[in-house]
């Protein structure tokens, strides 16, 4: 990913590998001698975590695909023989149901970290911006993947949210039947999203390729968002940061462990566990949790075309975000007002997504519509003021000094002269 290995090969065998295929220099530059800002807190092991779940999806998904068949006859009874014939047929299941919770718990927080220190700022603006296609694609995937068990939450969600493109003038009828290959969600429909569920996480893969290559070819961002000045500021990826990322990962684990052998259904439907029926409408048609905020921003309109818009809008105006923030300060560490409105912003998505859950009425939507407004308010007008308005803390002069002067003296340091 990047050149920054000074690996010599040794051995004969190697020496012949490296000059016709650099792969070992290119690893040992990205993963092992990479220089690495030395003061990365917590909330930047998510990236690793989101690799390994990434993994975790793949793995599990693959040995599913042999057990189930993809034809609205026999997806449900075929789930179900996954479940109850499969040799650990049901771990393989909840292991993937999950790990798709799992997977946005970890993205939310990865993205919320790169919103608070900054991370989508100059020069890191590719980085943000592939993660915003990644989302997307993820959304899909999920989206897709729902519907392959062929419940009712299955068959009604892909439903109603296929038939939010009829809203689309002229165009919008055709781009429905184009999407169902029919007239209503049915076997093409179900055969469709089986291929392409299983197609989109390698490209998320592909994509997350492309993410990494881009911030190790500016550096990681770090909690204090200033640059590394000198080599005292960042440590080499291995073994610091491989076993710290190792050990979150081991962390993330026990939690999801313990949704997959104790709650594995608490994050899912009870109606899923019955079988498609396009003559049965659920009482509530409701998205799975992730999907929540965006389904409140989508309801809060009253008309159909605009949810829609403004639901794709909450997303894209994601893509613009390095150039809406105008402050020349990267991390919120130094921020002190961006800090507050940061949390103000996190606890209005909490609250859409509460609001997404409850049925689109009375109290509910008028709150719903003041949260979207102050959705879009946050990215178009606050943070743009904010960099005019706040008079940011003073930086350090270094990342040392910063990790030094706040956490005492690194072991065995004798008491030098305060870098303050
Ligand atoms: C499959 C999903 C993803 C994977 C596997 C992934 C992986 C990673 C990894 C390994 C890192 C470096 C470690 C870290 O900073 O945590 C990283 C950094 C970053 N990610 Fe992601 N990411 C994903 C999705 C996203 C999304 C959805 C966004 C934003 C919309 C995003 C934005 C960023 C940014 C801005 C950085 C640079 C952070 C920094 O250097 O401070 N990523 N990502």
């Amino acid at each position: 990913m990047a050149g920054h290995s000074n690996y010599v090969p040794q051995s004969a065998a190697a020496k012949w590998l490296e000059s016709r295929l650099p792969v070992i220099g290119l690893v040992r530059g990205s993963f092992v001698d990479f220089p690495t800002p030395k003061n990365l807190n917590y909330w930047w092991t998510f990236g690793g975590i989101l690799f390994f779940v990434l993994i975790a999806q793949i793995v599990t998904g693959i040995v599913l695909v042999m057990h189930y068949t993809p034809n609205t006859a026999m997806a449900f009874a075929s789930v179900e023989h996954i479940m109850r014939d499969v040799n650990f047929g049901w771990l393989l299941r909840y292991l993937h149901a999950n790990g798709a919770s799992m997977f946005f718990i970890a993205v939310f927080i990865h993205m919320f970290r790169g919103m608070y220190y900054g991370s989508y700022k100059a020069p890191r603006e590719i980085s943000w911006i592939l993660g915003v296609v990644i989302f997307l694609i993820m959304m899909a995937t999920a989206f897709m993947g729902y519907v392959l068990p062929w419940g009712q939450m299955s068959f009604w969600g892909a439903t109603v949210i296929t038939n939010l493109f009829s809203a689309l003038p002229l165009v919008g009828e055709p781009i429905v039947n184009w999407l169902w290959g029919g007239f209503a969600v049915d076997n093409p429909t179900l055969n469709r999203f089986f291929s392409l569920h299983y197609l989109l996480p390698f490209m998320i893969f592909g994509v997350v390729l492309l993410h990494v290559w881009a911030f190790h070819t500016t550096g990681n961002n770090n909690p204090t968002g200033i640059n590394p000045k000198t080599k005292q500021d960042t440590i080499p990826f291995h073994p610091y940061y491989t076993i710290k990322d190792l050990f979150a990962i081991v962390v993330f684990m026990i939690l999801f462990a313990y949704f997959v052998f104790y709650i594995p259904n608490f994050l899912g439907h009870a109606d899923n566990y019955i079988e498609a029926n396009p003559l049965v409408t659920p009482a509530h048609i409701v998205p799975e949790w992730y999907f929540l905020p965006f389904y409140a921003i989508l309801r809060a309109v009253p008309d159909k075309l605009g949810g829609v818009i403004l639901m794709f809008g909450s997303i894209a105006v994601m893509f613009v975000l390095p150039w809406l923030d105008t402050s020349k300060v990267r991390s919120g560490t130094y921020r002190p007002l961006f800090k507050q409105f940061f949390w103000i912003f996190a606890a209005v998505c909490v609250g859409l997504g509460y609001l997404g859950a409850m049925p689109a009425e009375g109290g509910y939507v008028i709150a719903a519509r003041i949260l979207t407004a102050y959705y879009f308010a946050h990215f178009l007008i606050i943070l743009p003021l904010l960099g005019f308005l706040e008079k940011p803390k003073e930086l350090p002069a270094s990342i040392s000094e910063a990790v030094l002067s706040g956490g005492g003296k690194p072991a065995g340091a004798v008491a030098a002269p305060d870098t303050k």
